[in-house]
């Protein structure tokens, strides 16, 4: 049986008219424990459908260790029609109600594996717009947790006022550079470059997925070039979330390189590609 908690919409921050980051609240008692990189599932009585209860999944970006609210980062969906939910929710005020389902679902960090083995290589996150929520949960949750691993965390949006986190992205590094207590890389790539809302952006340009793109040149990608080394399945693990066409086209440069995606994964268990993606 669906139990609906009760919520309130605590912050809305509008990053542009379709996009915006909510944080909700839950009305009695704190949020529950979730595993980073899992979903909350929301909900709220629909106006034009006699007020009947429409739910969705959204990815928690928020990490476990935040116990007074949810935070995460949600897109109007405007066509071709107009989304049953997300219309709904961003015609809500800050104080609002909205209804909950306990966070669930499969994504989120290999620590161990079922032979025992930790895993320890390094971690590359890559998120198409919204697909970064989960990868936000992770890395505070890694460095909450003291987590030794590298973590690099790529971000691939059409415009740059999309880069919902930069700046709290471009401050951990800047911060585990300082420190060194956190290993952390973050880097965005711009996939509408020549667009004039683009015209401060000088950094990488293309969709996420550029990169893994190797420079005939140097027989280097951008993110090796970043990381100092070779990418290679013993020193790397990836984890993707986003369009199904950005998980393909990771797959696609990454299994020539012999890494192998979770539904393939080896016989005793292993793996070096874990996704969730949508559309
Ligand atoms: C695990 C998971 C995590 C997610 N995390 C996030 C997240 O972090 N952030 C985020 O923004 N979203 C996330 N989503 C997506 C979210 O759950 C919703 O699917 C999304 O917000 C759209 O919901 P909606 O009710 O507004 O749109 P819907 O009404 O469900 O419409 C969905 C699409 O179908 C189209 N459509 C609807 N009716 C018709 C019709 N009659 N004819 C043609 N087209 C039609 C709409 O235009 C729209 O493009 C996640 C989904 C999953 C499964
Ligand atoms: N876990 C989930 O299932 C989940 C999580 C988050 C969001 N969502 C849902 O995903 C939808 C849109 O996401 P968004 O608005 O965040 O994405 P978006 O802003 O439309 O796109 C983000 C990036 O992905 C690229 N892209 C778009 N379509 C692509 C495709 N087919 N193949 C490869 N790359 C593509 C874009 O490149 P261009 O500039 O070239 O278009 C852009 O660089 C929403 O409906 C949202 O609710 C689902």
């Amino acid at each position: 049986m669906v139990v609906d908690n009760k919520g309130i919409i605590s912050f809305i921050r509008v990053l542009k008219e379709d996009l915006a980051l909510f944080r909700i609240k839950p009305l009695e008692g704190q949020v529950p424990d979730f595993r980073a990189g899992q979903f909350v599932t929301l909900g709220l009585p629909v106006k034009s459908e006699n007020g009947k209860i429409v739910r969705r999944a959204y990815s928690i970006a928020s990490p476990p260790e935040i116990k007074k609210h949810f935070e995460l980062i949600i897109r109007w969906v405007k066509k071709p029609v107009p989304g049953r939910f997300t219309t709904e929710l961003f015609d809500r005020k800050e104080g609002d109600e909205i209804y909950w389902l306990k966070p669930t679902g499969p994504f989120g960090l290999i620590d161990k594996w079922p032979n025992g083995k930790k895993e320890d290589r390094r971690i590359v996150m890559m998120g198409g717009g919204t697909g970064l929520a989960p990868f936000i949960s992770m890395a505070l949750h890694l460095k909450a947790s003291r987590d030794k691993r590298e973590v690099v965390v790529l971000h691939g949006a059409s415009y740059v006022d999309e880069l919902s986190y930069r700046e709290m992205l471009q401050d951990l590094e800047e911060e585990s550079i300082d420190k060194g207590e956190f290993n952390f890389r973050y880097r965005a790539s711009i996939s509408r470059p020549d667009e004039w809302l683009n015209r401060s952006w000088s950094g990488q340009k293309g969709r996420v997925e550029s990169f893994l793109k190797k420079d005939p040149l140097t027989d280097r990608s951008n993110l090796e070039k970043l990381v100092g080394e070779k990418i290679t399945p013993e020193n790397t693990m990836f984890y993707i979330c986003g369009w199904q066409g950005t998980v393909d086209a990771v797959l696609q440069q990454l299994e020539p390189l012999g890494f192998v995606e979770e539904k393939k994964k080896r016989a005793d268990g292993t793996y070096d590609i874990r996704y969730e993606s949508y559309g």
